[in-house]
């Protein structure tokens, strides 16, 4: 069994005891099985057969050094939206050309380094960015390898907050304007068109947004090419969600098949940016119950020592994590409310939770959180960053030790 998985005593991962991990780091503490990234990523990579295509794993979800590793001995390329995770990347051994580059607000230095380092593509999103490429290229004397981020005006129906391929985002450029730049390529000696780019929303639990989007980018490619414009591939971004709360989302199968049927007619190879669905469901966030204390006639309060600075997800997005206790006792189910330890009324963890009952001293785990969980952690309430442990093949390793005081203090005079 991989995963996270019940044995008669406690919730394991890939059969590791959570309580053995949690004894020798401390808690909070972030657990990821190694196992499950591989399969999500074997499994996704199977499902578009032997259409071309690649995985350029989006480094925003999760990019400690050994998950990064583990995706990229198993073939995965980067989706990387800063400079600083192309550098990441190219700590990780990634070669430029296996990297794309997002970011709906790239600084001259950073398109300066894209460039000179000849990445895969730069995706740009707007033309003045386009225009701030070209000036970069002219002056080095190459052509720049670029993408065009299209904003499709599809709308995603996922949180506000994370869908980005409708008009009033602040992502890509609008269907029509797509036409016109790409009609301008003919003439930029310094710019060379690789792809077409779009990436409509993350979390995206229903096929109809996928689909649409994906006949969009395939018409609009057809277009580029009929106009004689040789591009190499297109990219179809990431976005596919995972089932946080057991209800039914698309198969891998669905999600590549959409792409497949849909952009079959362009002979091209597809590339896609997947980072929730790779990592998310491979980790969870283990913490201790500090705390347990009346709220209501029915509630209790259960303080746990994760919270908004480990995991910003329900805080941020109001977003839906499973939470249950690592070793459940005896007794009959009651109602919690699991709140983090810092000092905001919005630190809520977990809303009206049925649990077997806590004590304080027990361990709980938020599930789902491989991705967007400790990368978007901070340090508020001076608060150190979490470690990290991978569980692989039947034992673990901390692949990032938790921050100390003297991490923390070491920038400060
Ligand atoms: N490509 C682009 C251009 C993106 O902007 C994103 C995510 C991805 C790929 C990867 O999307 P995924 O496959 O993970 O859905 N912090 C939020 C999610 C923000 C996603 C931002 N962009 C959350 O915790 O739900």
């Amino acid at each position: 069994m991989i995963g996270f998985t019940r044995t008669s005593e406690e919730l394991a991962c890939d059969g590791v005891s959570l309580s053995a991990i949690a004894a020798a780091e401390g808690t909070p503490v972030y657990v990821y099985s190694a196992a499950t990234i591989v399969q999500r990523y074997r499994d996704l990579d199977a499902a578009f057969g032997d259409y071309p295509h690649a995985i350029h794993y989006a480094f925003k979800a999760n990019s400690t050094r050994a998950l990064v590793a583990l995706l990229k001995a198993q073939g995965s390329a980067v989706d990387a939206v800063s400079m600083w995770e192309v550098e990441v990347a190219r700590v990780a051994g990634f070669a430029p050309r296996q990297i794309v580059f997002d970011g709906v607000g790239k600084s001259d230095a950073e398109l300066e380094s894209a460039v000179s380092l000849d990445l895969k593509a730069i995706n740009v999103e707007s033309a003045g960015e386009l225009a701030r490429v070209e000036a970069i290229a002219a002056r080095t004397g190459a052509a720049a390898r670029v993408a065009i981020r299209v904003n499709p005006d599809i709308d995603a129906k996922s949180h506000p907050h994370i869908s980005t391929g409708l008009k009033i985002n602040k992502f890509g450029v609008p269907m029509e304007d797509t036409r016109a730049l790409v009609a301008t390529f003919k003439d930029r000696k310094a710019l060379k068109l690789v792809a077409l780019h779009m990436h409509v929303g993350s979390q995206i639990t229903s096929m109809e947004p996928i689909r649409n989007a994906a006949l969009r980018l395939a018409e609009l490619t057809r277009n580029a090419q009929d106009a004689g414009l040789a591009l190499e591939y297109v990219d179809a971004g990431g976005g596919l969600g995972i089932s946080y709360d057991g209800g039914a989302v698309p198969s891998f199968k669905e999600y590549a098949a959409a792409f497949v049927d849909a952009l079959r007619a362009t002979r091209l190879p597809i590339v896609v940016e997947p980072g929730r669905s790779i990592v998310g469901p491979a980790g969870a966030l283990i913490a201790r119950v500090l705390d347990v204390k009346p709220r209501t006639a029915t509630s209790e309060f259960a303080v746990i020592d994760a919270g908004m600075s480990e995991l910003m997800r329900p805080a941020l997005y109001d977003a839906f994590h499973a939470i249950e206790p690592v070793c459940a006792r005896v007794g009959g189910v009651k109602q919690y409310e699991l709140v983090g330890p810092v000092c905001e009324s919005g630190d809520v963890v977990g809303r009206d939770r049925m649990l077997t009952p806590l004590e304080v001293g027990d361990l709980v785990a938020i599930r789902d959180a491989g991705a967007y969980g400790s990368v978007m952690a901070s340090n508020y309430n001076r608060r150190p960053l979490p470690a990290e442990v991978l569980v692989d093949n039947g034992s673990w390793k901390v692949i990032r030790r938790r921050q100390t005081l003297q991490d923390l203090l070491a920038l400060e005079s």
